[in-house]
């Protein structure tokens, strides 16, 4: 009963000013106590992410914010498009504001205090006022469940333009960089859930189209860094599997993968592995 009144809070903040934009927000996200009676807009410093419940103060604010981009190290960056790393445990405000903005967005996602935990990979557009946040997505610096993401966000006046595919698709590189297979925490959203199997299939159908389907779950795993259990649940979604003596077996037709491919539409926005310049965490 807890859980489900958590759920079903009555939204707090009805709008956000952020940058440019003004964003109609989503769910409720349990800001402090002194920003939730009767202020219904709140003002976000778009780069260091603090709030304010009135314009003026945001206006007085910019004047003295020195930051132009996240507060992290840029560890991507391809011609406009750049990703920074922020630890949590470095810095903590970032991380808690973030975190409250972006369960404006998020349903079922329990908010973490804990952000010391955690790394921040942000995705902004770079112009010559700063580096614009896009979206993000969070990780967990040890993950015991092999989870290579735990949430993911791109603000809505972005959204559907391929940024999401982006991210999913950058923390599989950093799976990749560590030699380990990752899968998103669960549970996922629709929309996470869209997102993920679009980019799922898409991987998958590229490889099998070029290996000519001479290959199995765990090669394919071990190419993409993508979980076993996704792999089997998609190409099963696709009815690419069929079950032999006791055995998964992909099976695949040219015909039928460039079928599914057409359906899978477009790509998205490619992640350059050559600008990619990290280390995984220690
Ligand atoms: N309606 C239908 N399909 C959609 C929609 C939509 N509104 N939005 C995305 N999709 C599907 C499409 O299949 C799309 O591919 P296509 O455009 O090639 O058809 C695919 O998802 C990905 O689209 P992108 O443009 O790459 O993704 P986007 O930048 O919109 O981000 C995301 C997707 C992150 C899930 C976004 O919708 C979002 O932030 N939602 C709110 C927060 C959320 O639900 N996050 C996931 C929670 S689960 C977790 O965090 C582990
Ligand atoms: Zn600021």
């Amino acid at each position: 009963l807890r859980e489900h009144e958590e759920f079903t809070k009555v939204k707090n903040i009805a709008k956000i000013e952020l940058g440019r934009y003004e964003i109609d927000t989503w769910y409720f996200s349990p800001f402090p106590p002194e920003y939730n009676d009767s202020v219904k807009q709140l003002y976000f410093c778009e780069f260091c992410l603090n709030f304010m419940k009135r314009k003026e103060q945001l206006q007085r604010h910019m004047r003295k914010c020195d930051l132009k981009h996240p507060p992290g190290d840029e560890i991507y960056r391809n011609g406009t498009l750049s990703m920074f790393e922020v630890d949590g445990k470095k810095n903590k405000v970032y991380g808690q504001n973030l975190c409250y903005l972006a369960k404006l967005f998020l349903d079922h996602k329990t908010l973490y205090y804990d952000v010391d935990l955690f790394l921040f990979y942000i995705l902004c557009e770079c112009d010559d006022r700063g580096c614009h946040m896009v979206g993000y997505f969070s990780k967990e610096k040890h993950s015991e469940e092999s989870y290579n993401l735990a949430c993911i966000l791109t603000l809505p006046p972005y959204q559907r333009k391929g940024y999401g595919k982006f991210l999913i698709a950058f923390s599989y590189e950093l799976s990749k960089k560590e030699g380990k297979v990752g899968t998103p925490e669960r549970p996922l959203s629709d929309l996470g859930l869209l997102s993920y199997r679009g980019y799922w299939t898409r991987v998958l159908l590229e490889i099998l189209k070029k290996h000519k389907s001479n290959i199995s779950i765990k090669e394919l795993s071990d190419m993409t860094a993508i979980k076993a259990d996704d792999i089997l649940s998609t190409l099963q979604s696709l009815d690419l599997i069929q079950y032999r003596k006791g055995q998964h077996a992909i099976c695949a037709d040219p015909k039928v993968l460039d079928r599914h491919l057409k359906a899978a539409g477009r790509g998205g926005l490619e992640v350059d592995v050559s600008k990619l310049i990290w280390t995984p965490y220690k």
